[in-house]
């Protein structure tokens, strides 16, 4: 179940879902992929100015060190900022050196949330073991996954004892898979969906309808729907505008019945 929490800086409150490690995750963050160079830092200046508290990255993206940068120019606390990063695949057997630099790059002692990217090849258990060394020397938070199947991940605690806290996927209106949800809650797995507006899911006459009713944009509707299901959203924009947008889902809520009508999209 969704949590809301303050913040001493100012930030308005947001909605959070508890990680099986403990502590948060705030439902709300801001996608960096495809935001390059000082794309990646306006956008990530702005968003923790407008009060974003989770800014999603990856080394595999090529920006770690501007989100760094901004974070470290916002004044925003670090230990008010959820950050999180990615192990790419292809780095399988490196991951102490990898953590090392991603930590350098963006210029902070911790993780909040460390993510193997994709499946380095079968589930990946010595990577996995190395998540777990990391979470246990202090420098990662909480150790999650990326694009794993349910079986994979039960891969995962079946070799170490210790379950992803997070497994981040693809998650709109219309990949939206009710088994996926059941699956994830099962485990005690946060699902964190990508890609929330990608997929023509902008230009879906219901959701239309259902943004004009209510006065709000499509992308805020689709957004809301993600945190009426507790499913975390990381939208991405490089457009100051847009990040605001995709920031002001806070302070309504969508009706159930609105809610059962975009759940009614899915192609799963
Ligand atoms: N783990 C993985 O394998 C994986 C894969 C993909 C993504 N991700 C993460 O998830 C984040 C989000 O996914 P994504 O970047 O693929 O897709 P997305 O956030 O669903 O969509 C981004 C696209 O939508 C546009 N956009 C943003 N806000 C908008 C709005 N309010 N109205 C209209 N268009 C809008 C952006 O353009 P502008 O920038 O021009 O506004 C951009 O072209 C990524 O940035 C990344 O952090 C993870």
């Amino acid at each position: 179940m969704a949590d809301s929490s303050p913040s001493p800086s100012g930030a308005p409150d947001q909605p959070t879902a508890p990680l099986n490690s403990g502590g948060t995750i705030p439902l709300l963050g801001l996608g960096t992929w495809q935001a390059q160079g000082t794309e990646a830092y306006d956008a990530t200046l702005r968003a923790l100015q407008l009060g974003y508290r989770h800014i999603d990255t990856a080394k595999a993206y090529g920006n770690e060190d501007q989100v760094g940068r901004a974070i470290a120019d916002s004044g925003v606390p670090r230990d008010e900022i959820f950050l999180t990063t990615k192990l790419p695949p292809n780095d399988a057997g490196k991951e102490a050196a990898v953590l090392r630099e991603s930590l350098s790059k963006l210029g902070t002692d911790h993780l909040d949330l460390w993510l193997i990217h994709w499946p380095p090849g079968g589930a990946g258990v010595p990577t996995w073991r190395a998540f777990v060394d990391a979470q246990q020397a202090g420098s990662v938070t909480a150790v999650g996954v990326s694009n794993y199947s349910p079986e994979q991940m039960d891969e995962l605690t079946k070799a170490t004892g210790v379950t992803p806290s997070v497994n981040q996927i693809p998650w709109s209106p219309y990949l939206a898979d009710p088994a996926l949800v059941t699956a994830h809650a099962d485990r005690g797995v946060v699902l964190e969906g990508y890609s929330p507006l990608k997929g023509g899911v902008l230009d879906d006459e219901v959701i239309g309808q259902i943004a004009q009713a209510h006065g709000r944009t499509v992308a805020q509707v689709i957004l809301r729907w993600h945190l009426e299901h507790g499913v975390v959203a990381i939208p991405k924009s490089a457009r100051p505008e847009r990040i605001a947008e995709n920031f002001d889902v806070l302070d309504w809520s969508l009706p159930a019945s609105d809610v059962e009508r975009i759940d009614g999209l899915s192609r799963a």
